[in-house]
């Protein structure tokens, strides 16, 4: 978590600073910090909160220079406050440093510098960084980081300035870094977002890599300090595709835009009858698919695994990533594992990709963020392509990657040699029409979200492709809106969560069309008999269904396969609504981070 900006050139730092910090707020937001080089002196600032709280705390300060760097926090060691903001400085303030990650041996370097006469003044483990690199300092910050880097255990993405010195030193190991290549300038960031205001030019860099950038120059090292040529990479994206483009909340704005991103994930991947994805896997030789992920992208991967095993027959399984990790887990060279990750840059997703091809399975990602983590570990994979999703709670990511994993599942059938089913594709490629349609027109949502908005508890149901959905429903609600929910297999309410149910209970029902619609309706009469208040999300109008509902939420009617990602679409703006309407800020909930790249 947390994001870096750095900045050396010819301008003033501290617009840039500040603008690149608002780009990267998704990545943490509990504190932020900025150090501006001016001649000889390094001047830091720090505030406990938002960026605007920094923003308004250097409001009339006059900091010239012309090289800064700059960080908002998201807490892994010590509390949100200024003292633990970054930047931190060594002992006499000559370094200056930024991190993202975690240091875990941060508390046996800190007794040792402690010992050796270090005064450490935050709870932070990222402090040990500039004192390190300080001990190590003979007039030359690259070779002190090199140094410091030698005995540092764990994750780091950091930027760090010397008083003396017009360069800015920067070092990955496991947290996101890239260049930004300008004219007579250059940046340091997290994510691209931060520098597209000022350059479309961007290096990534990888894990084990040094950079020193100088106005208009870089160079980049490996940790022993020898060379490393890299390519510069072209962002397609523009500025205007992360900005709230009029909507209230990025969140709202990203489940407009679902049309736009299920165009693009299916974009020229269903052509004359076929699926046209780019994998390097052999289709034939799977025996087994593993699917890994994290929060949304491991529901994602439960309609995924009803997807494949349907489509093909090849029996999958679905994991935490984080339990995957760790559990030393059986995994052949025929099996094939997928690691689904909106950012590319979930820590445990990375770790379980590295886990799997450690025992030589074949991986593959389906992932968003173009260049991210993920994508550069993974042989190939199938990128979302749904553009920045900004908001924490995610959407637009969701039902890109259901549709990507239907793609996918489509695509072994197809390979496996057997045909495919030409009213799916046709009905698939018309599914970004279809969510424009009732985009355009879906109010249900949001007018019953204004009679629940008080609730406390909410009960998700749903069957077969329809009960990861209502895992997601539930996930949605309360990350963002902060009531308890859950999301349940509509038939197993009665083995334990029907004892729940009264008056004060509402229960979402998920009850489109399919193979198993009459038994969701015996579920909601058993709901209904203990006076359970039934909100049903509903793809025809059925007597017998709308009866039992005290309100109807309408969808679109549907192929059953397509169904996941038309009924997330209610739920998305039904939890959003209630966040709003609770004067919650949905784009940035507590406790929560875009990108979760630590464990
Ligand atoms: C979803 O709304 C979440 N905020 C979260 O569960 C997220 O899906 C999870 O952290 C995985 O992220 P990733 O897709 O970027 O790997």
């Amino acid at each position: 978590m947390c994001g870096i900006i750095g900045y050396i050139g010819p301008r003033d730092p501290l617009p840039i600073l500040i603008d690149g910090l608002k780009k990267l707020e998704y990545r943490g937001y509990d504190s932020a910090g900025l150090c501006v080089k001016n001649g000889g002196a390094l001047h830091v600032v720090k505030k406990r909160g938002a960026i605007s709280d920094l923003e308004s705390e250097l409001r009339g300060r006059d900091m010239p220079g012309h090289v800064g760097i700059a960080h908002t926090r998201w807490a892994t060691h010590g509390e949100p406050n200024e003292t633990n903001a970054h930047p931190h400085l060594n002992g006499d303030g000559a370094i200056a440093v930024v991190h993202n990650g975690i240091i875990e041996n941060y508390y046996a370097l800190r007794e040792w510098l402690t010992r050796e006469g270090c005064v450490f003044r935050s709870q932070t483990d990222s402090e040990v960084l500039p004192h390190l690199i300080g001990h190590f300092y003979e007039g030359d910050l690259e070779r002190a980081l090199l140094h410091a880097l030698q005995f540092v255990e764990g994750a780091f993405g950091v930027v760090a300035v010397h008083k003396d010195e017009n360069r800015i030193v920067a070092a990955r190991r496991g947290s996101p870094l890239i260049l930004g290549v300008g004219e007579d300038e250059m940046f340091a960031a997290s994510d691209v977002p931060a520098v597209l205001d000022n350059t479309r030019k961007v290096v990534y860099l990888h894990d084990n890599e040094v950079a020193v950038i100088t106005a208009g120059r870089y160079a980049i090292t490996n940790l022993e300090g020898a060379p490393i040529d890299k390519q510069i990479h072209e962002i397609q994206w523009t500025v205007d595709q992360i900005e709230k483009k009029g909507f209230k909340h990025f969140m709202l704005k990203e489940i407009a835009e679902q049309p736009e991103s299920l165009r693009n994930t299916l974009r020229g991947r269903i052509k004359a009858g076929r699926i046209k994805l780019n994998l390097d896997v052999d289709p034939l030789a799977i025996e087994r698919v593993i699917i890994t992920a994290c929060g949304t992208s491991w529901h994602a991967g439960l309609i995924g695994k009803q997807f494949i095993e349907s489509l093909t027959r090849i029996p999958v399984e679905v994991d935490y990533a984080s339990e995957f990790r760790y559990r030393d887990p059986i995994v052949r060279p025929t099996d094939l594992v997928v690691a689904i990750s909106q950012s590319g840059e979930t820590a445990d997703t990375l770790a379980s990709v590295r886990e799997a091809q450690s025992k030589n399975a074949k991986v593959i990602g389906v992932v968003n963020v173009v260049g991210s983590t993920i994508s550069r570990e993974v042989a190939s994979g199938i990128y979302l392509h749904c553009g920045p999703e900004i908001g924490v709670a995610s959407t637009k990511a969701f039902t890109s990657q259901v549709a990507a994993m239907l793609l996918l599942a489509l695509f072994l059938r197809q390979e496996r040699g057997l045909a495919l089913d030409a009213g799916l594709l046709e009905s698939l490629a018309a599914l970004p029409a279809l969510a424009e349609d009732y985009l355009g027109e879906a109010r249900d949502a949001f007018e019953i979200a204004e009679r629940f908005q008080f609730a406390h508890n909410f009960l998700y149901l749903g069957r077969g492709l329809n009960y990861p959905v209502a895992l997601e429903g539930a996930l949605k609600l309360k990350e963002i809106s902060y009531i308890h929910a859950e999301g349940y297999p509509a038939a197993e309410m009665k083995h334990g969560p029907i004892a729940l149910i009264d008056h004060d209970m509402p229960v979402i029902f998920i009850a489109t069309r399919s193979q198993i619609f009459d038994k969701i309706v015996s579920n909601m009469q058993e709901v209904k008999a203990r006076k359970g208040r039934v909100i049903t999300v509903l793809d025809e109008d059925e007597p017998n269904v709308t009866a039992l509902s005290d309100y109807v939420i309408h969808v679109p009617r549907v192929r059953e396969e397509l169904s996941p990602i038309v009924n997330a679409l209610p739920l998305q703006q039904f939890a959003y609504a209630i966040a709003d309407l609770k004067g919650l800020n949905p784009d940035k909930p507590r406790n929560l981070a875009k990108s979760v790249t630590v464990e």
